[in-house]
């Protein structure tokens, strides 16, 4: 009989990707994918460790699965990504039901574990980091749908002081080029119409051959079918006068950049080894409005890292009146074990970072609301992706600034990237009266 295989997937899309990969490799070894736990043979977490409820939320999914095992010892439970990287020797001890731990860069050895599972080997923990490994000829299983995400590099060398993920993740390691380019039109050709290109500190791309990530850009920009192209997570150090060029040349690179603010004092931001200043950030967002005026900005902003006082929080409120973000990521500061930032003596109370993370919240809320404001009457593009929540009757779709739009259905298909007069702003959505146009790319 078939073996089937259930995998959960958390944190980020680096790791939605890697589970693809996964799926790719199960395959192989003769699996099919089961989205019920009840009936699988294999079960798979791919895990995060960015904060600590991220872990907590893991821990106790794996501890439900300890029946399971009981129920049926042939059954095989994984644990992979990051927090397997993280916690290997815990979760060796805590949960030795669990059969095999693998971090990011490990996943080749998945089919031989598989292989000689039942030939005595019924153990796998390899965690090791590799300094090359980047899957360059494996080709993700993805699931339909209209955004394709494809890996470009691997790990991150910038090492703010906050962050887990240079040591789940190891060093920075680019694709090459050409394997980029050739899965984007693999992803065309399964018919996804928007690619979205992934990495840590996605702008430190660097094609081993010498090509960055504005030349990388505009190499996908250029694959016939490519209707949309998004790009996350840059750092700010990295966006220069080229990458915003080549995004003002290439129409269906969306007008949108998720740029990382953290914090907004200086003091603060040096602490976390974010490499700029107030004063820089709000002149680099000054720049891309040069080049590209209706470019839509979000953000991820912690508060009460160690040592933020009262004042250095609102310097954070005041970038955030200044820039008016789309939307952000908002994060209570989650001290990661490991890390430079937990070894600093003056951490902040928890109730304070509560108090400060509902303040940012609200203020943002406003901030969301404002800039959709200053959509409506305006006519954007929008692909329509999926029936509303709210009403069988509307349609939501994304516009090329990733907000979602709401509007009756008028004969329109999922897939279309029609034009859509924006008539309101609610919430953190657009409203919007379908003008039925469908565009050609
Ligand atoms: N590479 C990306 C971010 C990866 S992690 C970048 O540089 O922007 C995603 C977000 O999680 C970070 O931007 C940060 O805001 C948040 N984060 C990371 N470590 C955290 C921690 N220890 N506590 C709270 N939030 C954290
Ligand atoms: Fe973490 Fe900083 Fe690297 Fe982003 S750039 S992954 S926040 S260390
Ligand atoms: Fe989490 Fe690892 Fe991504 S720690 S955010 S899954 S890189």
């Amino acid at each position: 009989m078939t073996q089937k295989y259930y995998i959960e997937t958390y944190g980020c899309q680096m790791n939605v990707y890697d589970s693809e990969l996964v799926a790719s490799l199960l395959k192989q070894s003769g699996f099919v994918e089961t989205g019920q736990i009840h009936e699988a043979d294999a079960i798979f977490l791919n895990t995060c460790s960015i904060r600590e409820k991220a872990e907590e939320t893991v821990h106790n999914r794996l501890s439900n699965f300890q029946h399971l095992k009981r129920k049926n010892p042939g059954l095989i439970i994984g644990v992979l990504g990051c927090m397997a990287q993280h916690l290997k020797d815990n979760l060796l001890e805590s949960k030795p039901y669990v059969d095999v731990i693998l971090g990011p860069d490990s996943y080749r050895k998945l089919p031989e574990f598989i292989r000689n599972r039942n030939t005595g080997l019924d153990h796998l923990a390899d965690t090791r980091l590799s300094k090359f490994e980047v899957y360059e000829d494996m080709f993700p299983t993805r699931n339909q749908g209209i955004n394709a995400w494809i890996s470009i590099m691997r790990g991150c060398d910038k090492f703010c002081t906050f962050c887990i993920v240079p040591f789940t993740r190891g060093r920075e390691r680019s694709r090459t080029i050409e394997s980029i380019v050739s899965e984007t039109r693999q992803a065309v050709d399964e018919g996804f119409l928007e690619i979205t290109l992934l990495g840590q500190n996605v702008n430190s791309f660097r094609d081993p051959g010498g090509s960055d990530f504005p030349d990388l850009l505009e190499a996908v920009a250029s694959v016939p079918g490519v209707r949309r192209i998004r790009y996350t997570s840059p750092h700010p150090c990295d966006i220069g006068d080229k990458l915003l060029k080549v995004m003002q040349n290439h129409e269906n690179i969306c007008n949108h950049i998720h740029l990382p603010l953290q914090a907004g004092s200086d003091r603060i931001l040096k602490r976390m080894n974010r490499t700029y200043t107030q004063y820089e950030f709000l002149d680099l967002v000054s720049k891309i409005r040069v080049y590209l005026p209706d470019c839509s900005l979000t953000t991820d902003i912690i508060v009460g890292f160690p040592g933020e006082t009262e004042d250095e929080f609102l310097e954070t409120l005041k970038v955030v009146r200044a820039v008016r973000f789309n939307s952000a990521f908002m994060f209570k500061y989650s001290p990661r074990p490991g890390t430079k930032a937990v070894e600093f003596s003056d951490q902040v109370p928890e109730v304070v970072k509560q108090g400060r993370l509902e303040q940012l919240i609200r203020l943002q809320k406003s901030m969301t609301l404002l800039a959709n404001q200053k959509q409506v009457g305006k006519t954007l593009k929008v692909i329509v992706e999926k029936e509303s929540k709210k009403s069988p009757d509307q349609w939501s779709g994304r516009t090329d600034g990733n907000t979602w739009v709401i509007f009756n259905k008028s004969g329109e298909n999922i897939r279309d990237m029609i034009d859509v007069k924006i008539t309101d702003a609610r919430g953190i959505s657009l409203f919007g009266v379908s003008l039925l146009t469908e565009v050609t790319a």
